[in-house]
């Protein structure tokens, strides 16, 4: 697959996966505004709520039922004690509805909305996806969620269908093109194959958004599930450069000889520990028609496996650090929409790869960094590893004398200890910092504005270089390592920092549209944001 910058390309989430060993699967989507009579449907999923006198359809006349199939639903519903509370899932045979010997579909889902007057887009969505979830196996859905939003249901019903297809049994190959599998008759899709969604109006443009967006989130989700000795900042970048350039992106990638003689002494140093050497991808969107969008800089962390390095972390859920590469994966994907959809703005991305991992050859406590804008760091702590190869990444991004830079990593503990493991930590310039939460609450990621407190910035000065890696106090965490990202930003770049350290990665069970595992986290949250700079201009 290969297309021009700005060139429509297949829709086919399969094409853009194809670079990556093992990949999850997500339901083919479609927006329609009448479903044709004669349509094999698995399950017709039906919106339901808690009215004043009990449960009651909501988005009723959809053409879907008619009136007296509405009527025996209800009947059906209710004679079984369902209420129409949120959540509430009740399968009904669609035998049950037959008119003349035809059934609407072979299984009705009715989905409590619960109270409808107080449901929110973010309901919506997050209700839709708990619909895909209970939707089975290679199913064919249609829902009516649409005649409540149809931005909503498309992404909820998406999001919430994404299965991670692991390697249980079934056929991989690794990164260099080997089998590492020799089955490959196991049929690793649990999700539905296609989900209809039903709507007023079948908005093209809406349906492709939705399309593009949902196949980044699983882009990224993908990457943050495919384990470390698959994805490694070798293989990484090599799959980066696969995906990019089939969408029409630059690439360009430094290797670690480059990345030593260019100066880039964090990346370097963090990488050195591993025999997995570290890369440094820098990919461009130029829009294919002339603006006056001002021009951002997307940074993200990809730490492709975090031990610690030499202040190795202790051993029980050290295996959550697949996830430490979330931001860059993040980066990547949106990237990769912001192509597609030709946003029509400069984005240039700058991503560190590196693995942080103990060895003779590993970065000590104490040993001292030179970064890419000659700034030095004293490192007292090899955990403290993110911040060390994001300082070069964002130096480096300035260069290029972007108006914005948005930089998003797993970077801290502490970024849960503040907010739990479902809100991300927004740092940096005021307004703008206060503009990208907005942004992420609006679509569901709900990222939280913190503060970088001065204080908490004088506590990162060292004896014997510009910075030290770490502070001497416990308190703070999240917003000492934004004080030490922002030494990186060159005056006048308007920055944001969101730490996603719990958010990117979902270590218990699914909920609403997200998964198990690599959630996605912040694409939703920068594509809204380049969306929302897109209508500006460079003057603000
Ligand atoms: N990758 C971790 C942060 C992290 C922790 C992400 C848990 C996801 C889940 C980061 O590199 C790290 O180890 N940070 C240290 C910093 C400390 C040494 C100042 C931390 O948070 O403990
Ligand atoms: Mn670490
Ligand atoms: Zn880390």
């Amino acid at each position: 697959m290969s297309t021009q910058p700005g060139q429509p390309i297949a829709l086919d989430p399969a094409q853009i996966y194809s670079a990556l060993p093992n990949r999850g699967t997500m339901p083919a989507i479609d927006l329609v505004a009448e479903v044709p009579a004669d349509a094999e449907v698995d399950t017709l999923i039906v919106p339901v709520f808690q009215g004043a006198n009990g449960l009651e359809l909501a988005a009723t006349g959809s053409g879907l039922l008619s009136k007296e199939q509405e009527i025996t639903l209800w009947r059906v519903l209710t004679s079984v004690g369902a209420t129409g509370k949120r959540e509430e899932l009740t399968p009904v045979p669609g035998e049950l509805l037959a008119t003349e010997g035809t059934a609407p579909a072979t299984k009705i889902l009715a989905l409590g909305l619960g109270d409808i007057d107080e449901s929110t887009d973010e309901d919506i969505r997050e209700l839709a996806g708990v619909a895909s979830r209970a939707a089975g196996l290679g199913t064919k859905v249609v829902s009516s969620l649409g005649l409540i939003s149809p931005e909503a249901a498309l992404v909820g019903h998406a999001l919430g269908g994404y299965r991670f297809a692991g390697f249980k049994g079934a056929s991989a190959k690794d990164a260099a093109g080997q089998e590492v599998s020799a089955k490959d008759d196991a049929d690793a899709s649990d999700s539905p194959a296609t989900i209809t969604v039903l709507a007023r109006e079948a908005d093209a443009a809406l349906l492709t958004q939705a399309q593009v967006d949902a196949a980044a989130v699983a882009l990224a989700r993908d990457f943050v599930n495919t384990p470390a000795n698959f994805l490694y900042p070798e293989t990484y970048a090599n799959t980066i450069r696969e995906i990019a350039e089939a969408v029409g992106l630059g690439v360009e990638i430094l290797d670690e000889k480059e990345l030593e003689e260019k100066g880039y002494g964090g990346i370097v140093g963090v990488g050195k520990g591993s025999e997995h050497a570290p890369r440094l991808v820098r990919l461009t969107h130029e829009p294919s028609a002339d603006n006056e969008a001002p021009q951002v800089a997307l940074v993200g962390k990809g730490v492709t496996f975090d031990t610690g390095g030499i202040s190795l972390k202790p051993g029980a859920n050290m295996w959550d650090m697949i996830s430490d590469m979330g931001g860059s994966a993040a980066v990547v994907a949106t990237m990769v929409a912001a192509a597609r959809l030709d946003l029509p703005m400069k984005v240039i991305a700058t991503i560190p790869l590196a693995e942080n991992t103990p060895s003779s050859t590993a970065t000590r406590p104490g040993d001292v960094l030179r970064h890419y804008n000659g700034l030095t760091t004293e490192v007292l702590n090899t955990d403290a590893e993110g911040r060390l190869i994001l300082a070069d990444a964002m130096a480096r991004a300035c260069e290029d004398e972007p108006d914005y830079l948005i930089e998003t990593a797993t970077l801290t503990g502490a970024q849960m200890v503040a907010l739990g493991n479902r809100t991300p930590g927004v740092m940096g310039s005021i307004a703008f910092r206060d503009k990208v939460a907005e942004l992420s609450q609006e679509i569901g990621e709900n990222g939280w504005a913190m503060p970088l407190p001065p204080e908490l910035g004088e506590a990162l000065k060292s004896d014997v270089a510009d910075l030290r890696n770490i502070s001497a106090s416990r308190w703070g965490g999240m917003s000492v390592a934004g004080h030490y990202l922002a030494n990186f930003v060159t005056e006048g770049v308007e920055w944001v920092h969101i730490d996603i350290a719990g958010p990117a990665y979902n270590t218990e069970g699914a909920f609403g549209y997200t998964p198990k595992r690599g959630t996605g986290v912040p694409v939703r949250t920068i594509l809204a944001t380049l969306r929302h700079l897109a209508g500006t201009t460079k003057e603000g």
